[in-house]
């Protein structure tokens, strides 16, 4: 049978592709730490729960294809609280981010088509742009420079006539990069002035932990009709299993269009609807916890691994990731081996190789994203286990 090029162009997500060898670890007892994804161990707020329990219609039925009105005015009021001014017209909610950003690239991307995102990117980044035909055109960073990428020429340099968007994930992951009020701007008037989307994914907007102010790319009037936000509960509410996301943008075009995608899929699950809706009334103080929490786990992580010989990272500054480079010849063939061959009391972890998390080839291969998702004390013993097993493979393979 044949299958399409561009389907046969995607990969197999890095953060998830060695499960079947962690499922075997697992099958022989082995407990396994999982630095490899973003699934925080924070309870979801009760509210969630609640809704669901509440829930008394006696038919379980569509939602309307744009979103449930209740969602929908959630998510407004908590823009305005940001100072950002919505009208529902501009909010479509998505099964997850995910869908916002492929419904997004579907809408805005032709065949040959190309978008600029800053490298190392989130890799599903990369089969969305694959499947609406397009191409990541990568901005190289460097971790000794806090893998910033807002500059001017940097970005004007991989600009051309096929370039449609620049999208980046604010703050970052794998990087853990929180660009500052003037980042944000260069950004919006290099969109403007080259005539480009600008995607903001912000999906890890609360998660920034030098007391900044909380941004986004939707405050700058100017660039409304090119801003498009991608947002979500997963991470915010700790909410990964809801799979509620939203597409923002006051661009009505895009939103008419999107529309035709939204229809064509019906629409998102209504009862995660409903409890997501109700996790917005959380309050700042479930965030200031939250934050403080990540905060003290990005400081373990950070100090952890800054001590192991020979691995070079820089300290994040917002999310819940590190990209790493470690004394390693290959990342995947290490985290194979920690799930196959390694054990320390029974023990291993699951991290996610770097290459995945870059377009260029040959970039990342001995660099890994850790995920900070696990609760202190064990994130303490991860990071010994990984300090072991670095140690031990570097002399099996002198
Ligand atoms: C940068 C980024 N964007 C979008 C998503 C998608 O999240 P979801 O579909 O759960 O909202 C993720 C998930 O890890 C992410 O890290």
């Amino acid at each position: 049978m044949r299958f399409s090029k561009k389907v046969q162009e995607c990969s197999l997500s890095p953060i998830r592709k060695f499960y079947p060898y962690a499922e075997e670890a697992k099958r022989q007892g082995k407990r396994i730490y999982h630095l490899n994804i973003g699934q925080p161990d924070v309870e979801t707020p009760r509210a969630f729960f609640d809704a669901v329990q509440n829930f008394a219609q006696p038919v379980l039925a569509y939602a309307p294809s744009p979103g449930l009105p209740v969602l929908i005015e959630a998510v407004i009021q908590y823009y305005e609280q940001l100072g950002i001014h919505y009208e529902p017209g501009d909010v479509t909610v998505t099964t997850g981010g995910s869908e916002a950003l492929s419904i997004a690239l579907n809408c805005i991307l032709d065949d040959g088509d190309e978008i600029i995102v800053p490298e190392p990117f989130y890799p599903n980044y990369n089969t969305f742009a694959r499947i609406a035909g397009a191409h990541i055109r990568p901005v190289e960073t460097r971790p000794e420079e806090g893998y910033r990428f807002a500059i001017r020429e940097k970005i004007e340099a991989a600009i051309n006539a096929n370039t449609r968007a620049i999208l980046f994930s604010n703050p970052g992951n794998p990087t853990g990069t929180v660009l500052d009020e003037s980042e944000l701007r260069l950004l919006a008037d290099i969109a403007k002035e080259h005539d480009l989307f600008l995607i903001g994914d912000e999906v890890y907007r609360e998660f920034v932990y030098g007391g900044e102010q909380l941004t986004s790319i939707g405050q700058y009037g100017d660039i409304a009709e090119r801003a498009i936000i991608i947002d979500s509960v997963s991470k915010r509410f700790s909410a990964c299993g809801a799979r509620i996301g939203m597409l923002i943008t006051r661009n009505k075009e895009l939103q008419q269009h999107a529309m035709k995608i939204c229809q064509a899929r019906l629409s998102v699950a209504t009862l995660d609807q409903i409890a997501s809706a109700a996790l917005y009334s959380a309050g700042s103080g479930y965030f200031d916890t939250v934050r403080a929490e990540y905060r003290q786990r990005r400081d373990t992580i950070y100090q952890k691994l800054s001590v192991i010989p020979g691995v070079i990272c820089s300290e994040p500054k917002g999310a819940f990731y590190v990209m790493a480079k470690l004394p390693i010849d290959d990342a995947e063939k290490f985290q194979t081996w920690m799930l196959q061959e390694f054990s320390d009391g029974n023990e291993t972890i699951m991290l996610a190789p770097g290459a995945g998390f870059y377009a260029t080839p040959g970039r990342g291969r001995d660099e890994v994203r850790l995920a900070y998702v696990l609760k202190q004390s064990d994130l303490e013993r991860a990071m010994d286990l990984l300090a072991l097993g670095i140690h031990e493979y570097r002399n099996l393979n002198r």
